[in-house]
């Protein structure tokens, strides 16, 4: 972000990195499981700036000043987070209407229907216009950097633009992007189109993505699309449309120094469960949401109990599943779906003291997934369609010895980079379930070569460079208008 010194940096995005709420020792905070949030917060506590987001815990009203503003983290204050409050209505219907009920299943190959409300659309579209209000009552300049991250705010680049004609709009989008053919069942695609095509850059996680962005602008606008360059035109502003992979902060040696080591963590997370101390567990991280492959994941666990019994009573599946989105009917279903498979499991399997599946229907705060993935001896990411997916860079984070399998679904961005993984296609339940046993029967030096590797590459390609990247191409188009606005 060097080149970008002295300029203004305000991110927009639905979720906020901290979440007051009252309890009955007053107020505490908590962070979302977002991967959002997970690679956006550390990229603002180096720049610093302003973050713009829906303000959302029971307690956040009674931490903001009169400008809705608060300085986080909490304790360090590192930049300023303004909250926006939604009306009943306007969440409903913006939130969980036209985002989750309409664009994630439609962007994600989940094979859920998307719901079209023009009740909903109506309000994505309000709320859209108070956020792009509440950008420039935050900017302090004509030009400021403006973040607006993922599907929440399709429209927020073009009203940005109207309003502050020369600020620099960075989107990043973190799901993935259909197929023109499947994008074109919305019935406000160009309006989207249009929106998003206000921005400077628009990201997406890989290159794949780019190309069916461009490829769905090509079926319905009117613009000029250069696919050489990954660039698109229309009304005279042209959008670089470029991949820039997300990752997580590498964790520093005071972080690691902090954490219990991995004796440590086995036997905490045995002991807690009832299992003795050659146990071995696979983790599984994620928001209760039907596009991350739970389902797929303890059918799994199953067919591999099923074709080697000797592991029954040796080996379980630990699955955080953090409650999200649960207004939801879909939601409210696959819950309870997923509740009634695994107690069919446990039953066919279990015996006092052993279970095959212990399912932790919970939010996780951070250290206690690190002492999770830091305890298992595999993890498994299954999702079905996944624009990167973070827990699988997480627990090879948190892997310094070197030790731990991941399993990871071929539909999950992150696949492209993570070689050495097992890669698995989570729809094909012998595959996963051999790569399963595969991972828990892998012996010691093979896990650290491989292990070894992954964290080269998570090491490297840090969200350090995924936003240092972003700025840098920003830096480079802020320059070139400067120099052509004086010609
Ligand atoms: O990255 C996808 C995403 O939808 C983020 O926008 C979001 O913060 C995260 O997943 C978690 O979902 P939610 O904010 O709806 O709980």
């Amino acid at each position: 972000h060097a080149q970008l010194r002295g300029d203004e940096l305000i991110v927009v995005s639905n979720r906020e990195p901290y979440i007051h709420e009252t309890g009955p020792d007053g107020v505490h905070f908590k962070r979302p499981a977002s991967g959002l949030v997970t690679a956006v917060e550390p990229v603002m506590r180096a720049c610093s700036g302003t973050w713009i987001a829906h303000g959302s815990g029971s307690a956040d009203r009674s931490v903001v000043d009169k400008h809705d503003r608060v300085m986080v983290p909490p304790g360090s204050e590192e930049y300023t987070l303004r909250r926006i409050w939604l009306t009943p209505e306007e969440e409903q219907g913006y939130y969980y209407g036209f985002a989750n009920e309409g664009l994630w299943p439609l962007c994600h190959v989940a094979h859920v229907r998307p719901v079209f409300r023009e009740s909903d659309w109506e309000a994505y579209r309000r709320v859209n216009e108070r956020f792009a209000d509440a950008v420039v009552a935050e900017a302090r300049s004509a030009d400021p950097v403006v973040l607006v991250q993922d599907y929440h705010f399709a429209l927020l680049p073009a009203l940005i633009r109207q309003r502050l004609p020369r600020a620099t709009i960075l989107t990043f989008w973190h799901i993935p992007w259909p197929n023109p053919e499947s994008f074109s069942i919305c019935p406000w695609r160009t309006e989207l189109l249009e929106g998003l095509l206000g921005s400077t850059i628009l990201g997406f996680h890989t290159r794949f993505h780019c190309k069916n962005f461009i490829e769905t602008v090509d079926r319905n606008l009117e613009a000029r699309t250069e696919h050489e360059h990954s660039t698109v035109t229309i009304n005279k502003q042209t959008t670089l449309v470029e991949s820039y992979p997300i990752s997580i902060a590498w964790p520093s040696d005071t972080q690691r120094a902090a954490w219990p080591s991995v004796a440590d963590c086995r036997s905490a997370v045995r002991h807690r469960l009832g299992l003795g101390p050659a146990h071995k567990l696979a983790v599984g991280v994620d928001r209760f949401d039907y596009t991350k492959g739970i389902l797929e994941r303890i059918h799994a666990v199953e067919r591999m109990l099923e074709k080697h019994p000797s592991w029954v009573g040796e080996f379980s599946l630990v699955q955080v599943a953090a409650p999200s989105r649960s207004d939801l009917d879909e939601y409210k279903a696959f819950q309870q779906r997923i509740h009634q498979v695994v107690g069919r499991v446990n039953a066919r399997f279990g015996s006092p003291g052993y279970q095959a599946i212990y399912l932790l229907a919970e939010h996780h705060e951070h250290d206690a997934v690190t002492e999770l993935y830091r305890a298992a001896e595999v993890c498994m990411v299954t999702s079905l369609h996944d624009g990167m997916n973070l827990v699988c860079k997480e627990f090879v984070a948190a892997r310094d010895d070197e030790q731990g399998v991941m399993i990871l679904s071929r539909f999950a961005g992150a696949a492209a980079e993570l070689n050495e993984a097992l890669i698995v296609n989570p729809y094909h339940v012998e595959e996963s379930a051999d790569a399963l046993y595969r991972a828990i029967t892998m012996p010691a030096a093979e896990q650290r070569e491989r292990m070894a590797n992954l964290r080269m590459t998570v090491r490297d390609f840090n969200v350090y460079r995924w936003a240092g990247r972003m700025l840098a191409d920003a830096a480079r188009w802020r320059l070139r208008e400067r120099i052509e606005a004086r010609m």
